[in-house]
């Protein structure tokens, strides 16, 4: 499905906008809007791009070499990439280190409270298989507030790894509440939401070539 009309009748309709108050009270304001757009055929903006394709590729092609220079006697890796938002920077960076590498994911979800992420973090798919005295590279999409990150390193840690880093394509460094070690990281953010490059905002945007802020 495209930017368009359906995907904001479908957010609109969605009980995932309730999370974002302000961002469901500006959707409801362009309510009359969608019937005008629907009706001819007219796509609604796209997100506005916050870091081009060139961008994103130029500085993975930088992540990558500095991955596999920092890597390079260690043996094979473990690239482990957070479902679902890493997809797309575990593909891409997989494909350009030139080091011995595996791929695993694992999968986690935000614990809410109500409507409100409460910071605590749910499994909701394991690696499978074990990581004992592997060297693990999680590759995560976005740092938020960290809590997630840092679940997962506190939790993958002890599994007693060989060692264990993270690779993360956005820091929100503004939003965070954790501290979390980010050893190779793409771009710092505000605190806008952002999507493509495998980030959504429910569940659309994932697979735009940039990334973009949805509501500046
Ligand atoms: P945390 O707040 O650091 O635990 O981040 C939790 C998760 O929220 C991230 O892994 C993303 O999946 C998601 N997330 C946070 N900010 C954004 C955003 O701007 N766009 C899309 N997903 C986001
Ligand atoms: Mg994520």
């Amino acid at each position: 499905m495209h930017w368009s009309g359906e995907w904001l009748v479908n957010a609109l309709e969605s009980p995932t906008s309730e999370i974002l108050p302000e961002f469901h009270a500006d959707l409801t304001l362009l309510a009359p809007v969608r019937h005008i757009g629907l009706a001819y055929g007219v796509s609604d903006e796209s997100p506005q791009v916050l870091i081009s394709e060139a961008d994103i590729s130029h500085r993975g092609d930088e992540l990558a070499e500095q991955i596999a220079a920092d890597y390079k006697d260690k043996g094979e890796i473990v690239l482990l990439g957070v479902l679902k938002g890493a997809f797309i920077l575990l593909a891409d960076l997989s494909r350009r280190l030139t080091i011995p590498r595996l791929v695993e994911f694992i999968a986690v979800s935000s614990y809410e409270d109500g409507d409100v992420p409460s910071g605590a973090v749910r499994l909701v798919m394991d690696v499978r298989s074990s990581i004992e005295g592997k060297h693990v590279l999680v590759v995560e999409d976005i740092v938020d507030t960290g809590h997630t990150l840092h679940y997962l390193i506190d939790m993958l840690k002890s599994r007693e790894p060989a060692s264990i880093k993270a690779c993360v394509m956005l820091h929100k460094e503004h939003s965070t509440e954790v501290d979390v070690e980010i050893d190779y990281l793409g771009f710092t953010i505000g605190d806008e939401w952002v999507v493509g490059y495998g980030l959504d905002y429910a569940e659309q945007g994932r697979t735009l070539p940039y990334i973009g802020v949805v509501k500046p």
